[in-house]
């Protein structure tokens, strides 16, 4: 089959388009043929290698954490899909490679295609879906009325994160530039700050919640923005110590984990707000609940662009500029 792979790793190497074996089906696999796969900033930061010590893969390798496709075919110990289901996942760590004619992904992490999507729809949810879903519900636990300050709303993560918190009764408040006002207004954004002319720290005044996908700067002034018990997670890192134990890290990385998340916490501590590091994972259950909000329209897909199969390079290079609104996705069929 044919399949993007990164043969070397390196900011400037492009993917290779190479014939390679198709994938082995596992007891618990489903076998799905790739109609769409969205891409995102980690693939991009896989290929540079930034994330060498977290998940060290062997090159080469297929790259793509996002699928929406067809089941063709299913493990002995399958239970939940049979062929022909139209499904869409985000494959665990170590069994990615979306950016494929064919993927084999564990059961457990598939959910059904929302019948009301297209397969490019489709593929552009499970990551930033998945991120939002277990930062906002999961660690965050979000209640009705309570405020959440949602960072780039306009992003693959912040469009998705708004309408979740929306659906959960919050008030949410966003940052973006202003040709994308209007997007994030659409999604239902309480409070818009332009983050190009204003500072959001001298604005918004305890916060229950703050999802974090900026650079350092941004993580300290969200700590003063919280109400005491505050909670702010940040996807963007320092990954800390809890994250050690989640990825069943040896000691040196433990050391370095502990290091690298000294400052924030030590600061969240002195304010007396949590700070946590939310390194999403693949889960199936989770994914048909996003399913749900799906079909009920009650959260609704936001697509920027759609390249062809052979564009992959050209689809990571226009998220990497980091200016997308919303989603990109590969359309192989
Ligand atoms: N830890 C995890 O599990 C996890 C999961 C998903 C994503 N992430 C990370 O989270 C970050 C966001 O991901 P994403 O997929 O949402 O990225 P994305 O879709 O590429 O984000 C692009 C958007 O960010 C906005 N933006 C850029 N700089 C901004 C700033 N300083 N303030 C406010 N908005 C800004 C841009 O709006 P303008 O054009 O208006 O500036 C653009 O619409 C990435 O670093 C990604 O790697 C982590």
């Amino acid at each position: 089959m044919k399949a993007f792979i990164v043969n070397r790793y390196g900011k400037n190497e492009k993917l290779q388009l190479a014939e390679i074996a198709e994938p082995v089906v596992k007891k618990n696999d489903v076998l799905v043929q790739i109609h769409a796969a969205g891409v995102n900033q980690l693939d991009s930061k896989l290929r540079d290698g930034e994330f060498k010590m977290i998940l060290p893969y062997k090159t080469p390798f297929t790259l793509g954490h996002d699928v929406a496709g067809v089941v063709t075919k299913v493990g002995s110990k399958v239970s939940k899909f049979k062929v022909a289901d139209q499904v869409y996942a985000r494959p665990a760590d170590h069994r990615i490679g979306t950016f494929a004619e064919f993927i084999s992904i564990n059961e457990n992490d598939v959910a059904l295609k929302p019948k009301n999507l297209s397969m490019e729809e489709a593929a552009s949810i499970p990551l930033v879906g998945l991120t939002a879903w277990q930062a906002l519900v999961e660690k965050a636990n979000l209640k009705k009325g309570q405020r959440v300050f949602i960072q780039a709303g306009s992003g693959g993560v912040g469009t998705f994160a708004i309408q979740l918190a929306k659906h959960l009764a919050a008030t949410v408040a966003t940052t973006t530039s202003a040709a994308n006002i209007d997007l994030v207004k659409s999604l239902g954004a309480d409070i818009i700050i332009d983050y190009k002319k204003d500072d959001f720290e001298t604005i918004l005044k305890d916060y229950d919640v703050v999802l974090n996908s900026q650079d350092a700067k941004t993580l300290e002034k969200s700590l003063r923005i919280l109400k005491p018990g505050g909670k702010v997670i940040s996807i963007s890192g320092p990954p800390g110590p809890d994250f050690g134990k989640e990825i069943n890290a040896n000691w040196f990385l433990k050391i370095v984990l502990k290091f690298l998340s000294a400052g924030v916490r030590k600061k969240a501590k002195r304010l007396g707000v949590n700070f946590s590091f939310l390194f999403m994972r693949a889960q199936g259950e989770q994914l048909s609940q996003i399913t749900k909000l799906l079909e009920s329209g009650a959260i609704k897909p936001v697509m920027d662009k759609v390249f062809s199969f052979e564009q992959t390079n050209e689809a990571m290079a226009y998220v990497e500029t980091g200016r997308s609104k919303g989603k990109v996705v590969v359309k192989l069929r």
